[in-house]
């Protein structure tokens, strides 16, 4: 199963993505994840993502696409792959294609959560993440057992940068402009399902669970 996961920032990509893996047996490959992990490290890329991300802006395509690329040609993309924030673009959208087609590959299906701009920001200001486990929470609709402390390693949560209100606005507004193309453009490839992403974790799992079927 090869498959794209497309929606707004805070509309729940990462919280289905590990779901979706788990069930097909898949890995999924997250480009914020990628990026975020470039930053921690300090890599030069690392250091002109930041310049980006701080800002809420997208990275330049031709780096993403790089990383994505060299992501997609390990070993264990070959049962199938889950693409949770790329594409973004319509020029990543057709690097993607390329590559798929050069590899003889085609993808499934691309998954849409569609989550009205108002729900996002709350959605987005009240996360939380740990760098170790990686598990992410909301202070109001998926908190901690102990508050601040991540229930998996005990290390105190943290707050994304790009997370603040304002930054969240930018990130929205990057959205529209330059990534909301990729609905009409899947759609015209019949491989979009759009999937209603407003109500409980739950079931918006079972919604996505059921247009795959
Ligand atoms: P990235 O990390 O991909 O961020 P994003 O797409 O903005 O998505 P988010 O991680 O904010 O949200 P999500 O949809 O995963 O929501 P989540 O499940 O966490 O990218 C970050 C930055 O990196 C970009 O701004 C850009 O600069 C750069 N970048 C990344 N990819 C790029 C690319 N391809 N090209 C160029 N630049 C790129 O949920 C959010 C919160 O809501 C959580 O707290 C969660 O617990 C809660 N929640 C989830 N579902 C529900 C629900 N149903 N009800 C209530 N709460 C819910």
């Amino acid at each position: 199963m090869r498959l794209v996961l497309l929606g707004k920032p805070g509309s729940g990509k990462g919280t289905q993505a590990p779901v979706l893996c788990e069930k097909h047996a898949i890995p999924a490959i997250s480009t914020g994840d990628l990026i975020r992990a470039a930053i921690r490290n300090e890599t030069e890329l690392g250091k002109r993502f930041k310049e980006y991300t701080s800002k809420g802006e997208l990275v330049p395509d031709t780096l993403v696409v790089e990383i994505v690329a060299e992501r997609l040609t390990e070993n264990d993309c070959k049962s199938g792959f889950l693409l949770d924030g790329f594409p973004r673009t319509i020029a990543q959208a057709d690097a993607l294609a390329t590559w798929l087609q050069n590899n003889d590959l085609s993808l499934d299906c691309v998954v849409y959560i569609d989550v009205p701009n108002e729900i996002l920001v709350e959605r987005a200001t009240g996360r939380r993440f740990c760098s170790e486990s990686g598990k992410t929470y909301h202070l109001k609709f998926a908190p901690p057992k102990v508050e601040g402390i991540c229930d998996v390693s005990g290390k105190p949560l943290m707050h994304r940068e790009d997370d603040k209100e304002e930054v969240v606005a930018k990130r929205l507004a990057e959205y529209d402009e330059k990534t909301s193309p990729l609905v009409d453009y899947y759609k015209s490839r019949d491989l979009l399902k759009q999937v209603n992403g407003v109500g409980s974790m739950d079931e918006v799992t079972t919604r996505i669970a059921d247009s795959l079927r």
